[in-house]
């Protein structure tokens, strides 16, 4: 079943206002969750993965030894900090996208002067601030002022105190490569758009390699990530009134060569009718909802999309083996 954004944009508010009530989901988000899942090719917006247990999921995904990204990212923070306080320069502010626990930061925090301010900017407003309060003890001396938005939508950042220092944005984890190129560019154009002409963009980002270096990343042996994307469904199942039979899809993480990015799928074991958000599909046998993108860069990939939005390269830092990339820009 194909339906149109207009079809789904004009109908009825009473409609509307009565599934948002019994679910804990903003009319936005129905309509986003309509247009994706209700498609010809199905699909399920990625940031359902993010409840608690798909956090603690995500985070034991971080530790096994196939994926690679995590511990690579860090061991080029560790190793080239200097380098990278150096080329922030006298910040004012540093605003991270995305903070969640704001664990990479910390590094970066106790190597800078001690006047920046750092903005976390996370979705999770009581989380934030948690975080906030305990960087406030761990940092005495640094201003720490937490922004809660949704950094995938426009939002405002506060007029700098420092008005000669710059504004640097951190992005690091290669959340970026989670959008599509699209959005990923907008995203780079709106934080250019934030810190202005002379600001600084210090980002994360994940590289091209062996395809089944990539693959076994997602789809490791204990299984975790498999749950990782079930959960995606549980979370909808309470959050959006979803009824997906968990025991009823299977995991599959592919590379997609073409497009250079790993495409994480759940595939429906057998023909089933599945409800979600108000509305009802079927689902034939093998038929595969995706869940999840993450792209994979070359160095000067990255940095055409970069400048694209504005961007100019100043270095790139990378691990031996080229798996991660941490790279500086200029705006
Ligand atoms: C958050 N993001 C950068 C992760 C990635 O590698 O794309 C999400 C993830 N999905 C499965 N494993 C990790």
């Amino acid at each position: 079943m194909v339906t149109s954004s207009t079809e789904l944009v004009s109908a009825d508010h009473a409609e509307f206002a009565c599934i948002c009530e019994c679910q804990s989901i903003d009319r936005d988000a129905v309509v986003e969750l309509h247009r994706g899942f209700f498609s010809d090719q199905p699909s399920l917006p990625s940031k359902y993965f993010y409840d608690q247990s798909g956090s603690e999921l995500f985070d034991e995904i971080c530790e096994l030894d196939e994926y690679y990204p995590t511990r690579t990212e860090a061991s080029i923070m560790g190793a080239c900090v200097d380098a990278m306080v150096e080329a922030i320069g006298p910040a004012g502010r540093l605003i991270e996208y995305g903070s969640g626990s704001s664990l990479k930061t910390r590094l970066l925090l106790e190597h800078m002067h001690a006047d920046v301010t750092y903005v976390p900017v996370d979705i999770s407003g009581d989380y934030l601030e948690q975080v906030a309060e305990k960087l406030r003890l761990e940092f005495p001396r640094r201003r720490i002022a937490p922004i809660a938005a949704d950094f995938t939508r426009p939002f405002q950042l506060p007029s700098s105190r420092a008005r000669q220092a710059r504004d640097v944005v951190y992005f690091p984890g290669s959340t970026i490569g989670n959008f599509g190129p699209a959005f990923a560019a907008s995203l780079l154009s709106q934080m250019r758009n934030q810190v202005g002409t002379g600001g600084g963009l210090l980002i994360g980002f994940d590289l091209q390699k062996d395809p089944a270096v990539l693959e076994a990343a997602y789809d490791d042996r204990r299984g975790i990530t498999a749950l990782f994307n079930l959960n995606l469904l549980r979370h909808l199942n309470r959050v959006a009134g979803g009824d997906f039979d968990l025991k009823g899809y299977r995991h599959i993480a592919l590379y997609n060569d073409r497009d250079h990015r790993i495409e994480m799928h759940l595939e429906s074991c057998h023909e089933q009718s599945v409800t979600l958000a108000g509305r009802t599909r079927t689902l034939s046998k093998s038929e595969r909802i995706l869940t999840e993108l993450s792209h994979k860069y070359t160095i000067d990939g990255f940095t055409e999309m970069a400048a694209a939005s504005g961007w100019q390269r100043e270095q790139i830092w990378t691990d031996t083996n080229e798996y991660f990339a941490v790279g500086m820009f200029r705006s």
